[in-house]
């Protein structure tokens, strides 16, 4: 079994919170940023609505679980707001298959840190831990969503989706602890 033992540092449930908080309200301001740029009738848009209405789930979830534990949300928050949306409308603009790259890259990396946090917890918060195991699955149906929509055929995929993770990693990291 992972999860805690005698002597080892308790899982920052609070910082977890935090994290994931701020990475479903980037998620939903990346969506806002591309839904901005493409038509509201295009197969991407339709594709891209539907994901944004999960994102927005989760992030209520998060927000209603951080008030009833009272963790307070990064401070981050403003940059968030921003960038998001600014690589959002940035992958759009270049076009709809860089619009899904990007959930491509995103989703990959959330995977990644949702899985790590479901090692972490273990059996120390059930509560938490079956809200991260139901979310992970619905990125990782949007990854597949934005794969199946052509994520690999955007120009520069790689060089992409490097940068997008990379950033994704770096939010991560700051939103644990500020
Ligand atoms: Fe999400
Ligand atoms: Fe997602």
């Amino acid at each position: 079994m992972s999860g805690w033992r005698p002597g080892d540092r308790r899982p920052d449930r609070a910082s977890m919170l935090r994290v994931n908080q701020a990475g479903e309200y980037g998620a939903t301001r990346i969506y806002a940023g591309q839904m901005a740029v493409l038509r509201g009738n295009s197969s991407a848009s339709k594709l891209i609505a539907r994901m944004a209405g999960q994102e927005q789930r989760h992030l209520d979830r998060f927000n209603q679980l951080m008030a009833e534990r009272r963790v307070r949300p990064t401070a981050l928050q403003p940059v968030w707001n921003v960038a998001g949306f600014a690589v959002g409308a940035a992958t759009a603009l270049m076009s709809e298959e860089a619009a899904m790259a990007c959930t491509d890259a995103v989703e990959t990396e959330i995977d990644r840190h949702y899985s790590a946090q479901l090692k972490e917890l273990g059996d120390d918060d059930p509560e938490l831990a079956a809200d991260i195991a139901a979310f992970r699955i619905e990125e990782l149906e949007h990854r597949d969503t934005a794969r199946e929509a052509g994520a690999a055929q955007a120009v520069g995929y790689p060089i992409l989706t490097a940068a997008v993770r990379a950033a994704c990693r770096v939010a991560i990291g700051m939103s644990k602890r500020i």
